[in-house]
């Protein structure tokens, strides 16, 4: 194990093209700030840098969108996104952003130097390029047929239906999304970063000496990339919007976003430095931070010091940037340390599905919040006790309402309350002295350490979810200790040992209170003032930490229940979105077919001759010797009539019963089947030929007229 001096974590710097979800918590930030939090806690030097990614195609995209520029997005969703992480407690030192000055001129410097030592070949080639724009076409802007799985709407770097990664030339029928006409190709001069040529170095650096450290899927992942080959990759682009290419005849051309955005940590910590030296802080926290004075050239010493440990926090969609192309841009520039460890995670699923914010099957941060003042932490809790750190995880509902109510509530918060209760009653409050202890105290005191201990070990091996169990394991060693010893009976018969459990129940309390910060900070805050404790005045290693005759604070409760109906909320909401999400992709493949079989325009008074209806059925029953028909009686108000309709394939006749339609009411009067039908059922019919009912939402009269 080498030893460092200090620890620079950094997480993915998202796209400020949209706010973020639960899934990108659980993916970056928040496993990031529960082992910031905790190196901090530990005294350990450490600094924590994020920003918001401000350049690549989204943004322009984003900005087509909205019909506004650029600009107008990013400083709208930068703001958010800071003020998201910051309500979720993730405790950056420094939020930086890349649109900002130091970080142009950051990552232009760097692409000098790359430049000056000779590291890039240039190469003209083919690309796609949109003649009624007249612009090239980032991967981005071309859509076009799935080559894997036929999706019509894949776009030119993936297709969002398979998750294939993709290059454009692959897809069948390619359109720009800019002018839906066919692009051709032309010619264009690009800076190449030859990977290949670094093959040997990765392989000595990555697949040798983080062979055992590294987690098996960022692992896995970062060899067979090696394995399948390197090849060179362009490192700038077609484009107005980023970092422009330094260089002359460069015109309309800027660095590619994913050589401009890992640069971002850097600028981000020279940003720090910068603000830590003026003592103007627009970007950083210094209440956060651990360093407290500075110069600005500091941030040299975090980046090119071989005594900093440097950490990657990021999702399993970005593994090749950070472990491949990101270290062999350091390597290669050669005066950077580079990543010491990637603890990538995998997905988040919501309910089953793939979360995606365009789908809109996702939890917005935003959302929440609005759904759950001031629960932060549980969502902080939830998140981490499922974390998708070795597989894809799945959110959902109903399990987050468990975790609320059966462990928060009925462990952590019954545990704290259950002592504060009792301290005040008996004592009115004040720590009571550890009179008589005996084999069940040393038992407790043991099982404490034993957390503390499995708690510090699986936070250093980036097993959060373990860690929180541990942590939930000292507030159950809490509960037994208390239920074994009935303090509430043994304060009749033995006022001495009551005064040692209720004095050991405290200090487990004062103990919970210092652990819980790195993963519910806020309930952890607010354990302190009840317990009227500084956590700065927590003792490693030392089981007493509350003295005898303190005055404890008032109790309150730490976390409350989820009623069903809260969830159901939520609940409804997703299934709104899943029948909103099942009529869109059931459009989609008709929309071919209703485009040709579109009728011809019609008058006002052809439309007005037709009386529409809403009619409540009354009755439904088979026609004999007719599958396909059923006889409807159907109240429309002023009369019931009898329709026969050609439904029958389609519904159960009970299911008809109540339902109320849409009636075409002033159709001519038809002898079906020898029944004397008057009037019309109207449906919608799917993609694959079946009928659905078109009813009103809520019941209306039947008669009403539809207008
Ligand atoms: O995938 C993303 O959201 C990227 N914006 C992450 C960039 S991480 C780093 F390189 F900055
Ligand atoms: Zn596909």
């Amino acid at each position: 194990m080498k030893k460092f001096n200090r620890t620079l974590v950094t997480a993915a710097l998202p796209y400020a093209n949209g706010p973020k979800h639960i899934g990108h918590l659980a993916g970056a930030y928040l496993p990031a700030d529960i082992y910031t939090r905790f190196l901090r806690n530990r005294g350990e030097e450490v600094l924590f840098v994020c920003g918001s990614d401000e350049h690549g195609t989204a943004i322009p995209i984003e900005a087509q969108k909205e019909n506004t520029n650029p600009q107008a997005i990013i400083d709208r969703y930068h703001a958010l996104l800071k003020s998201n992480f910051e309500k979720f407690g993730i405790a950056f030192d420094v939020y930086h952003r890349t649109s900002d000055k130091t970080h142009h001129e950051t990552a232009s410097e760097f692409f000098l130097k790359m430049h000056e030592k000779g590291l890039f070949t240039e190469d003209t080639t083919d690309q796609f390029f949109d003649e009624e724009k007249q612009t090239f076409l980032a991967d981005r802007y071309i859509k076009g047929t799935c080559p894997n799985c036929s999706f019509p709407n894949a776009f030119g770097d993936q297709c969002e239906k398979c998750g294939k990664s993709l290059s454009p030339n692959e897809l069948i029928n390619p359109v720009s999304t800019l002018s839906d006409k066919p692009p051709v190709l032309k010619s264009t001069k690009h800076w190449y970063l030859p990977l290949q040529n670094y093959e040997p170095w990765l392989k000595q650096w990555l697949l040798e000496e983080h062979k055992g450290d590294w987690k098996t899927n960022v692992y896995g992942q970062s060899k067979s990339w090696i394995d399948g080959g390197l090849s060179p990759r362009a490192m700038t682009r077609d484009l107005e919007w980023g970092v422009k290419v330094p260089l002359e005849n460069a015109e309309g051309k800027v660095l590619y976003v994913w050589f401009d955005a890992p640069i971002g940590y850097i600028s981000a910590t020279k940003k720090f430095f910068e603000e830590l030296e003026s003592q103007k802080f627009d970007f950083s926290y210094p209440e956060n931070s651990v360093i407290k004075s500075g110069a600005a050239d500091d941030w040299k010493k975090w980046w090119q010091d071989k005594s900093t440990r440097l950490l990657h926090f990021i999702g399993k969609d970005n593994i090749v940037f950070h472990c491949i192309i990101f270290p062999v841009m350091l390597h290669a520039e050669g005066e950077y340390i580079v990543p010491d460890n990637v603890p990538a995670n995998e997905f988040l699923n919501l309910e089953g599905d793939k979360m995606s914010t365009s789908r809109k099957w996702s939890v917005e941060m935003v959302d929440y919040f609005e759904s759950f003042p001031g629960k932060e932490d549980v969502l902080r809790y939830m998140l981490t006790s499922i974390a998708p750190e070795t597989k894809d995880a799945d959110f959902s509902w109903k399990d987050f309402q468990t975790r609320n109510n059966s462990e928060l509530v009925a462990i952590l918060g019954n545990f704290v309350n259950r002592v504060m209760v009792l301290s005040h009653k008996f004592y009115n409050g004040e720590v009571p002295e550890n009179i008589k202890p005996n084999q069940k105290e040393k038992d407790l005191i043991a099982e404490i350490e034993r957390c503390q201990i499995a708690i510090e070990a699986n936070i250093r091996d980036f097993k959060f979810r373990e860690a929180l169990f541990e942590l939930m394991n000292m507030a159950r060693a809490g509960n037994k200790y208390l239920a074994d010893n009935e303090p509430w009976k043994t304060v009749k018969t033995d006022a001495d040992h009551t005064a040692t459990i209720m004095f050991h129940a405290i200090q487990v309390c004062a103990h919970l209170s210092w652990w819980m910060n790195p993963f519910i900070p806020f309930s952890a805050s607010k354990l302190c003032e009840i317990l009227n404790f500084n956590k700065d005045n927590y003792t490693f290693g030392n089981f007493e930490q509350v003295p005898v005759k303190h005055q404890l604070g008032e109790a309150i409760h730490l976390f409350s229940n989820i009623e069903d109906d809260v969830i159901q909320v939520q609940l409804d909401k997703l299934m709104a979105t899943k029948n909103a999400i099942a009529s869109a992709e059931t459009l989609n493949k008709s929309e071919k077919k209703d485009a040709e079989a579109a009728k011809a325009s019609i008058q006002f008074d052809d439309f007005s001759k037709m009386d529409l209806r809403v009619g409540t059925i009354l009755s439904a029953e088979k026609v004999k010797k007719a599958d396909k028909l059923l006889m409807l009686q159907v109240d429309l108000g002023f009369e019931t009539r009898t329709i026969v309709s050609g439904i029958a394939l389609h519904f159960e006749t009970e299911i008809l019963i109540g339902k109320q339609v849409c009636v075409l009411a002033n159709l001519e009067a038809r002898t079906i089947k020898g029944i004397e039908s008057k009037g019309m059922i109207l449906m919608a019919e799917d993609a694959d030929g079946k009928l659905h009912l078109m009813s009103p939402e809520n019941l209306i009269s039947a008669g009403s007229k539809i207008a």
